[in-house]
C-alpha cells in the first residue's frame, strides 16, 4: 500500500520554513494580504466575465445569468473557506498537491498535482491564445500571426508567454507588482462599467427574471453532452431554474484560479493570516463584480439580443457609447495578460513542490540564489506552454481547466475534515465553520458542476491522468524522498553563478 504513505505534517511545515537562507531549499518570503488578493483577482477575472455573460444569458439563463454568477461565486467561496483552513494551517507552495500528501496519500497527492499542472499550463496557454486575438483587434494586427484564422504560429501568443515566463522568474516581487497594475485597470473598468452602465438599464429587460422553461433545440449530443445528460438520460432543456442551474455550471470558469493563492505559502510573510483575507478577499471582490457587471448588461439589452461574443462592449454599443467599448477591451487585454502570469507563477510553485519531493527529478527544484524563484522549473515549463500556445488552436480545451480546479477543489474539501482528525492539536488559525458539512456539501457541489462538463472533456481528462500514471509508476513511486527515506528538506543545490 505503499502509493498511499502520507508526508508527516511537521516535514510538510519544515520545508516551508525553509527560505533558502541557511543553506536549504527554500523559496523567498516578500508578499503581502494586498500582494495576495492582487495574485488571485489577477487570476480569476479574465475571459469568463467578457465572454460566457452574453452566451449564458442569451442559451441558457435569460437575466438569471445574475442568479447563475451568484450561486457559482457561493461554490467557489465554499472551495476557498477549505482551501484557507489548509492554507493557513500549512502554508506551502504545493497547496491541494501538498495537503493531499499529508492527509490522503502519495498517489492522490499526485494525481491532484498532475490535475494542477494541466489546469494552470493550459491556463495559461488558452489564454495566451485569446490575449493575441483581443490584441490583434485592438490593434488591428494580422490575424495571420496573432489570430485563429489561417495561422500556423500564433506569434502574439508565444510572445506574450516568453515575455510573462521571465518575468515570473525574475522575482515574485517583481511579479506582484506587474500584477497589481493590471488589476487595478481591469478592476476599475469594471466598476465603471456597472456604474455607467447602471444609467442606462431598463427594468423591461429584467423582466421575466428567469425565462420559461424550454426544450433546447438541437441539442449537442454523442460526446459532446454533459455527463448527467448521457449518465441519466436527462431531456436537454433551456431557460427555467435548470437552465440558471447549467448557467451556474459554466460560469463557474470564471471564478477559477483563486486557488493558486494558496501555492504562495511560502513566499509570504505572514502565511497564517494572509493566505486566508488573499483568498477570500479575492472570492468576494470578483463575486461583486461579477454580480453587477452581469446585472448591468442584462439590464442594458434584451436578453435575446445579446452579443454572444463581445456581450459588455456591445452593450455600450447599443445605447450609443461606442467609447466605452474601448476601455472594456482594454480591460479584457490587461485582464488576461495577469490571468497568464499569475498562471505561469502558480503552475512553477506546483512543478517545485512536486520535484522537491523527488516525484519529478528534483534537480529541477532548484531555486536562483538572487530572485528567489524556482528558475529551472519554470522556464523548462514556460517553454513548453509557449510551444502549446503558439502551435496549437487550444479553445476547445477550456473546459479541460474548469475539470482541473473542480477536481482540485473536490479533494481539498475532503482533505479538511480528514486533517482534523488525523491532527486536531494543529494550530488553525482560519477553521472552516460547520465542518464537516460545509466541506462535504463544498465537495459535492463542485462534483456536481463536474458533472456538468462534456463526456468529450472527462475523456480528455482522463487521457490526461493516464499520462500521469505512466510517469509516477515509471519514475515517481520508486525515486521520491518518502520511498527513499531521505530527510524532507533537502540542502539547497549549489548554483555556479547568478
Ligand atoms: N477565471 C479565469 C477567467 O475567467 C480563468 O478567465
Amino acid at each position: 500500500m505503499s502509493v498511499l504513505r502520507t508526508k508527516p505534517i511537521k516535514d510538510v511545515i519544515a520545508q516551508g520554513d525553509a527560505d533558502g537562507t541557511d543553506g536549504r531549499l527554500g523559496l523567498k518570503r516578500r508578499l503581502g494580504a494586498i500582494d495576495l488578493t492582487g495574485f488571485g483577482i489577477g487570476i480569476v477575472i479574465g475571459t469568463g466575465i467578457f465572454t460566457l455573460t452574453g452566451i449564458e444569458a442569451r442559451d441558457s439563463a435569460g437575466p438569471g445569468v445574475v442568479i447563475s454568477f451568484a450561486i457559482a461565486g457561493v461554490v467557489a467561496l465554499l472551495a476557498a473557506l477549505c482551501y484557507a483552513e489548509l492554507a493557513s494551517s500549512v502554508p506551502t507552495a504545493g497547496s491541494a498537491y501538498t495537503y493531499a500528501y499529508a492527509t490522503m496519500g502519495e498517489i492522490v497527492a499526485w494525481i491532484i498535482g498532475w490535475d494542477l499542472l494541466l489546469e494552470f499550463a493550459l491556463g495559461a496557454a488558452v489564454v495566451a491564445r485569446g490575449w493575441s486575438g483581443y490584441l490583434a483587434e485592438l490593434l488591428d494586427l494580422p490575424t495571420r500571426w496573432f489570430g485563429e484564422e489561417g495561422s500556423t504560429v500564433n506569434i502574439g501568443a508565444i510572445a506574450i508567454v516568453l515575455i510573462l515566463g521571465i518575468v515570473g522568474i525574475i522575482g515574485i516581487r517583481e511579479s506582484a507588482r506587474v500584477t497589481n497594475l493590471l488589476v487595478l485597470v481591469k478592476v476599475a473598468i469594471c466598476v465603471f462599467v456597472v456604474v455607467a452602465g447602471l444609467f442606462f438599464v431598463k427594468a423591461a429587460n429584467l423582466s421575466p427574471f428567469i425565462p420559461a422553461a424550454e426544450p433546447a433545440g438541437s441539442g449537442d449530443d454523442g460526446i459532446k453532452q454533459p455527463v448527467t445528460q448521457a449518465l441519466f438520460g436527462l431531456e436537454p432543456s433551456v431557460f427555467g431554474f435548470v437552465g440558471v442551474l447549467s448557467a451556474a455550471a459554466v460560469v463557474f470558469f470564471a471564478y477559477t484560479g483563486f486557488e493558486a493563492v494558496a501555492n504562495l505559502g511560502e513566499e509570504t510573510r505572514k502565511p497564517k493570516r494572509d493566505l486566508t483575507l488573499g483568498l477570500l478577499g479575492t472570492l468576494l471582490i470578483s463575486t461583486v463584480l461579477y454580480i453587477g457587471v452581469s446585472l448591468v448588461v442584462v439590464g442594458m439589452v434584451p436578453y435575446t439580443e445579446i452579443d454572444r461574443g463581445a456581450p459588455i462592449a456591445s452593450a455600450f454599443e447599443s445605447v450609443g457609447a461606442g467609447w466605452a467599448a474601448t476601455l472594456v477591451s482594454i480591460a479584457a487585454v490587461a485582464g488576461l495578460t495577469s490571468v497568464i502570469l499569475v498562471d505561469l507563477v502558480a503552475m512553477g510553485r506546483i512543478g517545485f513542490a512536486i520535484a522537491r519531493d523527488g516525484l519529478i527529478p528534483p534537480a529541477i527544484a532548484a531555486v536562483h540564489p538572487r530572485w528567489g524563484t524556482p528558475y529551472r522549473i519554470s522556464a523548462i515549463m514556460t517553454v513548453a506552454v509557449a510551444l502549446l500556445a503558439g502551435f496549437l488552436p487550444l479553445s476547445a480545451l477550456a473546459d479541460l481547466v474548469s475539470i482541473g480546479a473542480l477536481c482540485a477543489f473536490v479533494l481539498v474539501s475532503i482533505a479538511v475534515p480528514i486533517l482534523r482528525r488525523k491532527r486536531p492539536d494543529l494550530e488553525r488559525p482560519f477553521r472552516v465553520p460547520f465542518s464537516p458539512v460545509l466541506p462535504i456539501v463544498s465537495a459535492l457541489a463542485c462534483f456536481y458542476l463536474m458533472l456538468n462538463l462534456s463526456v468529450e472533456t472527462w475523456l480528455r481528462f482522463l487521457a490526461w491522468m493516464l499520462l500521469g500514471g505512466i510517469i509516477y509508476f515509471g519514475y515517481g513511486y520508486r525515486r521520491n524522498r518518502l520511498a527513499r527515506h531521505e530527510p524532507a528538506v533537502a540542502p539547497a543545490p549549489r548554483e555556479s553563478s547568478a
